[in-house]
């Protein structure tokens, strides 16, 4: 039987972060020996917020340092298609033609938009049209290559709903095209950041990059916020929910030494300092073979290019078949004309009108 297929992916807005690969690399990598794997990278929807040309030149930086990331955490570009969303004509062709399948109340109801929309400093006055349909082009990218199941947060939870409505929709009035995408919330929850934040995040400056050198992690576990209440090292500390053990449980493979660690903080037995030099040596062993791989990428001059591009071609061919298949559904003479120009055939409406 042919594998299910499964679409997901990250906006370009920078290096992915410790809680990037807790709540979704670290799956993708296992998802894809038993699943048909789409990885988007999603420049289109950085546009919804962030349309400044400043951001824009952004892109091309950090498109790469995406790519990097994700093979470097062991994305393997054999098995996935990893592509870039701007670069394929189809998602632009679908975008449009869904968002006659959707209301606008039920996109600006959804509490995502809002969120976006307040964090970009926009209000129901200045939010662009194009930021209300983000949930219409993400239903693009996921019904485009007809995936089966869209591993996201908790937070795109709803997003894959509408696409499920909209592909529905579209095989009740046109003839089925689209598998109803299944969503799959990972059971992890959202990483806190190091300063005891609810989320670690790069606009909130605090991130450990899945590129940061072994200074650099112990640097910031070293400044990581702890049991505020712990001014001294032999003051019984408060183990939930304290950022340094939320870590060690995500990172730590050692569950005796965590444990113990936790025993002793708890009796007011153990300096942070120790603590936090234990987690800084997980992080780093994990980290170190993922450091490795990114060293050999980048020694490979054109290598990530080479990636995205083949990537990019698998996904256009098939963003083409997808949409042949939606022409046809719809019974679009637009799409028979472009044909006939593409191919130099003959082209009539009137047997077009008549078929
Ligand atoms: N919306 C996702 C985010 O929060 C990125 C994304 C764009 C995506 N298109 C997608 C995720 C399709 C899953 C499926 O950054």
């Amino acid at each position: 039987m042919a594998k299910k297929r499964i679409l997901t992916g990250d906006r370009p807005t920078g290096k992915l972060h410790l809680g990037h690969y807790v709540g979704s690399l670290k799956n993708r990598v296992a998802l894809q020996e038993e699943y048909e794997c789409f990885f988007i990278i999603a420049d289109l929807h950085t546009l919804t917020t962030r349309p400044q040309k400043k951001y824009l030149q952004a892109l091309a930086r950090n498109i790469y340092e995406v790519v990097l990331d994700y093979l470097s955490v062991g994305i393997d570009p054999e098995k996935a298609v990893i592509f870039l969303q701007s670069a394929v004509p189809g998602e632009y062709e679908l975008n449009l033609l869904l968002e006659m399948l959707v209301t606008l109340p039920r996109l600006a109801r959804l509490p995502s938009i809002k969120d976006m929309a307040r964090a970009a400093q926009m209000d129901d006055e200045t939010v662009p049209f194009g930021l209300i349909g983000y949930p219409v082009l993400q239903a693009a990218d996921i019904l485009l290559p007809r995936a089966h199941l869209v591993p996201v947060g908790k937070d795109n939870e709803a997003h894959v709903e509408i696409t499920r409505e909209i592909a529905r929709r579209f095989n009740r009035m046109y003839g089925y095209v689209f598998p109803v995408p299944k969503v799959m919330i990972g059971e992890v929850p959202t990483l806190v950041g190091i300063d005891g934040q609810a989320k670690m995040s790069k606009s909130l400056d605090n991130a450990i990059y899945i590129s940061d050198d072994a200074k650099t992690v112990e640097q910031k576990v070293r400044r990581m916020y702890t049991d505020p209440n712990r001014i001294r090292a032999d003051i019984p500390g408060r183990v939930e929910g304290n950022p340094v053990f939320i870590y060690h449980d995500a990172f730590n493979p050692d569950v005796n030494e965590v444990n113990e660690l936790k025993e002793r903080y708890r009796k007011g037995k153990v300096g942070d300092v120790e603590v936090k030099r234990k987690l800084a040596r997980a992080l780093n062993e994990l980290l170190e073979p993922i450091r490795e791989r990114r060293a050999a990428y980048e020694q490979r001059p054109g290598y990530v290019e080479e990636v995205l591009r083949e990537g990019t071609r698998r996904m256009q061919e098939e963003a083409q078949e997808t949409m042949s298949l939606v022409y046809e559904a719809m019974g679009m003479p637009g799409a028979a004309l472009r044909r006939a120009l593409d191919e130099q055939l003959p082209f009539s409406l009137l047997e077009f009108a008549g078929s």
